[in-house]
């Protein structure tokens, strides 16, 4: 098989890769590095995010006013020491990123603009419009380009982690365009491959966003962190799940349930429609329950009203809102109120880091929201992810870039026989025609249901033993599949068993800690264990894959300022 080599490796081309790639290219010019991405860069997921992003910049804030409202935000599971790294950072990404041409919107000053958005306590959120995500990622795709050691592998699928006694030595890539599978050589990878949100139904992610950089790093033998936290975010534009941004609450917006009443009163009195996703995300369920829900073909939902802040404003701060509105729901915010309900947003956990990206594997790293450092803990406040791309990207390659120069590479045999194993594995698992009868599709459209039925806001004992066992037999189903495209080109049936594959090593881990921890926390409700349980639960949960099936482990929360109090708005 051919052997490309490069010294680091980055796979995905958002946000957290391209900032990686950045810093590497201009820490170290001389190493060989490539980003990796199944998908051409701007059309990564980044590019959907829309609300703004979080940093100290104002005078009447501070860096331990961001990171006490994320702490807090987390319901007191995020590591501290890795919250303060990040809220410092974040002050100079920002001011960074507007230097390579994010046009973040002005003050009538003309000083940098900011928002509110739920869970802070102060008005922090920069913004472009209602667009951030895609000016953001310009920006790092176009500083991206200026340099001339940094190559790219578009549409490029990475099928596996090849890793040799505990050490990284590439990885094993289809280029999709081709059909055709060679070893990438590196001797450092960085991961920067997205969430999971792509397991359910109603979601706000991207079509690829299916837990590839958790699947790869688990089956290396990397544990992955807190995937029980699945983050869902209260604004989902009814029947498609695409998300009406929380800037659209942050410039004034309004929920109503169907008496006409501005329901959060009843739930956080203080923050009322800026209270963190949580538990807006749960009250709007609440008011469905209890019959104060609106009743529609696609279901209930609630009301965002958006009428009183005025064309004018829309059209300024939220137009892609009503872009959105028009084209996906056939209806004007300026004239009428939008129908929402929660839709999957955002995965807390992933592979488990420290501060600077480093895995318990040597050289594997990852960052963004495929990695778990963990400075969201149970519960992300919206507008710290897009921040969190820019500073932890960052960090990871700088930390590669350190180790690159003192570690060895893999013999070129060794990459051989390790690709040689994983191939195998792919022609047994995904190629061979067999008599398999299972359809990816049909099997994806089970798992779906189950994560969306079973393992959603709301979570009971019952219904996660149920997932587990469901999925389960998802993955025995699915080593009967049968793919049926022959042709090489673009095999979107072959990466999409890949990516279903995928989502089912996640699912199983999800729904298994899900049962696991029995307290409430931030994203994490059990309608049987309603309360948080410090007692028991104040750890992160490490998940390692062995023969037997996924392992357990717990690990400590580091608190450096702030003791775990209960969580009021
Ligand atoms: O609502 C939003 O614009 C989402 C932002 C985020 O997830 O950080």
């Amino acid at each position: 098989m051919d052997v490309i080599n490069h010294d680091i490796l980055i796979v995905g081309g958002g946000g957290a890769g391209l900032r990686a790639a950045i810093e590497i290219s201009k820490s170290n010019p001389s190493l060989k590095t490539a980003v990796v991405s199944k998908v051409y860069p701007m059309r990564s997921h980044t590019v959907a995010a829309e609300g703004g992003s979080a940093a100290v910049l104002k005078e009447d804030d501070n860096h331990d006013l961001h990171a006490y409202d994320t702490v807090k935000g987390s319901d007191f599971l995020a590591d501290q020491d890795a919250v303060e790294v990040f809220v410092r950072d974040a002050t100079r990404e920002v001011v960074q990123i507007e230097r390579w041409g994010c046009p973040w919107n002005r003050e009538e000053d003309g000083r940098i603009a900011t928002r509110w958005f739920g869970g802070m306590s102060r008005k922090r959120t920069l913004h472009a419009a209602d667009k951030t995500g895609f000016h953001l990622l310009h920006a790092l795709f176009q500083t991206s380009l200026k340099y001339d050691t940094l190559m790219r592998y578009d549409e490029w699928f990475v099928a596996a982690l090849l890793v040799d006694e505990g050490k990284l030595g590439g990885v094993l890539a289809l280029d999709t365009r081709r059909g055709v599978f060679s070893i990438l050589a590196a001797k450092a990878v960085i991961l920067c491959t997205g969430g999971v949100g792509r397991m359910y139904a109603f979601t706000s992610n991207a079509g690829i966003k299916t837990g590839d950089g958790a699947a790869l790093a688990y089956r290396a033998g990397a544990p992955i962190k807190d995937m029980e936290f699945i983050q869902f975010h209260p604004s989902g534009l009814l029947r498609t799940g695409i998300l009406i941004t929380e800037a659209s609450r942050g410039e004034g917006g309004y929920l109503y349930n169907k008496d006409g009443k501005r329901f959060m009163e009843n739930y956080a009195p203080s923050k009322m429609e800026l209270a963190p996703r949580d538990i807006v995300s749960r009250s709007i369920i609440e008011e469905v329950l209890a019959g104060r829900g609106f009743e529609g073909p696609y279901g209930s939902y609630v009301q965002l009203d958006l009428r009183h802040l005025g064309e004018a404003k829309i059209m300024e701060k939220l137009p892609m809102v009503r872009e959105l509105c028009l084209d996906f729901a056939g209806m004007d915010p300026v004239y009428e109120p939008i129908p929402i309900r929660p839709t999957m947003h955002y995965t807390m956990g992933g592979v488990h880091t420290d501060k600077d990206g480093k895995t318990p594997i040597a050289g594997l790293y990852a960052a963004g929201e495929g990695g778990c450092v963990s400075i969201h803990g149970a519960n992300r406040l919206g507008s710290n992810s897009l921040t969190e791309l820019l500073v932890f990207g960052a960090r990871a390659g700088r930390s590669a870039a350190e180790y690159v120069p003192i570690s060895k590479p893999c013999s070129s045999e060794r990459l051989q026989s390790l690709a040689k194993r994983e191939m195998d594995i792919i022609q047994k698992r995904y190629m061979q025609p067999g008599n398999g009868k299972e359809k990816a599709g049909a099997i994806l459209a089970d798992l779906r249901k189950t994560m969306d039925e079973k393992v959603g806001i709301y979570r009971t004992d019952d219904g996660l033993k149920d997932a587990v066992q469901i999925i389960q037999r998802l993955k025995e189903r699915f080593t009967g599949i049968r793919i049926t495209q022959q042709s090489k080109v673009f095999n979107t049936e072959l990466t999409g068993a890949m990516e279903l594959d995928n989502m089912l090593e996640i699912a199983h881990v999800i729904a298994m800690n899900a049962r696991i921890r029995k307290e409430s926390r931030g994203g994490h409700a059990r309608k049987d264990f309603p309360k948080r349980d410090d007692e028991q639960f104040l750890h992160h949960s490490l998940v390692f894959k062995t023969p037997e099936g996924p392992k357990r482990e717990t690990f400590p929360v580091t608190i450096t300022k702030w003791k775990p109090e209960e969580r009021k708005y």
